[in-house]
C-alpha cells in the first residue's frame, strides 16, 4: 500500500519507518523540519520518502494522522481534499498540556475528526499504546503470542485496511465496533500512559485481550 504520514514526531515517525519496513510504501510529512522528514526517510529505507501533506496525502491508500490534537485544522489545510480517503488515526483530544482530554462521554476525538472530512473513512488506530513500544511489537511479530490493539471504525473497507496494518506492525488486531466506540478507547489511553509513564516498568508496554471458551 501507498501510505502517507500526516505529522513525522513520535508515533508517525516510528509507525512510518515500521511500515516502510513491512513493504509499504510511505510519504513522510508535516514535521517543523524538513531535515528531520528527509532523515526519516533515509533511514526508513527504500520505501520510503520525505514530502509535503499534500503529496503524502496524494494517491495514498491510507493515511495515519500523527499530529497533537490542536494542529488538525493546520495539517488539514496542508493536505488539501480528504474525502473518501481511509485515515488512520491515533490522534487524540488531548489539551494543550497534554494532561487531559478536550472531548469525552458524549463524543470523542475520532467522531470530532470525521465530522470535519466529507465522505470520511475514519478508524480509530494505536492511539492506546506508547510509541516507545512499538519498535519491540515490530520486531517480536514472529512470535505466536501477539499483544492486542483495539480499532474502531464505521467504514468497512477502511478498517480492513486498518486491521492490516496494525497486524503488520506485530499486533492482533481487535475489532472493537463502530467509531463511538472511541469513547471508550480514548479515555484507556489515559490509562495506559499513567501505567507507562506514572507506574514502575517503563513506557515499553501494550495490553492483550484473552478470551476463555
Ligand atoms: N507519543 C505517544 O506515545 C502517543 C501515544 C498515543 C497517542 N498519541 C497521540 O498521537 C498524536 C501524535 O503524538 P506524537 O507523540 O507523535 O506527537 P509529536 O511527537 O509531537 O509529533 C507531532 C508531529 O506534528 C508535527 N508538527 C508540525 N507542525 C507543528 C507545529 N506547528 N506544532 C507542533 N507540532 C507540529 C511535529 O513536528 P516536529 O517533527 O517538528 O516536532 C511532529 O512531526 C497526538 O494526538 C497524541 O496525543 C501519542
Amino acid at each position: 500500500m501507498r501510505i502517507g504520514i500526516l505529522g513525522s514526531g513520535l508515533m508517525g515517525g516510528k509507525l512510518g519507518t515500521i511500515f516502510a519496513r513491512a513493504g509499504h510504501d510511505v510519504v513522510f510529512s508535516y514535521s517543523r523540519s524538513e531535515k528531520k522528514l528527509e532523515r526519516l526517510a533515509k533511514s526508513a529505507g527504500r520505501h520510503a520518502l520525505a514530502g509535503t501533506p499534500r503529496e503524502a496525502a496524494q494517491g495514498a491508500d491510507a493515511l495515519l494522522l500523527a499530529v497533537h490534537w490542536s494542529r488538525l485544522d493546520d495539517v488539514f489545510e496542508q493536505a488539501g481534499d480528504l474525502s473518501g480517503k481511509v485515515i488512520v488515526s491515533c490522534t487524540l483530544p488531548m489539551n494543550e498540556n497534554n494532561s487531559d482530554l478536550v472531548v469525552a462521554h458524549t463524543s470523542s476525538g475520532a467522531e470530532e475528526l470525521a465530522r470535519r472530512i466529507p465522505a470520511p473513512r475514519v478508524v480509530g488506530a494505536f492511539g492506546t499504546v506508547p510509541s516507545e513500544v512499538l519498535f519491540d511489537v515490530f520486531e517480536r511479530r514472529r512470535r505466536r503470542e501477539r499483544p492486542s490493539l483495539l480499532y474502531y471504525g464505521d467504514d468497512r473497507r477502511a478498517k480492513k485496511v486498518a486491521a492490516s496494518l496494525i497486524a503488520d506492525v506485530g499486533f492482533d488486531p481487535v475489532d472493537a465496533g463502530p467509531l463511538r466506540i472511541a469513547r471508550y478507547a480514548e479515555p484507556f489511553t489515559l490509562l495506559v500512559a499513567e501505567l507507562a509513564y506514572e507506574r514502575k516498568g517503563g513506557p515499553r508496554l501494550a495490553y492483550r485481550f484473552e478470551r476463555f471458551r
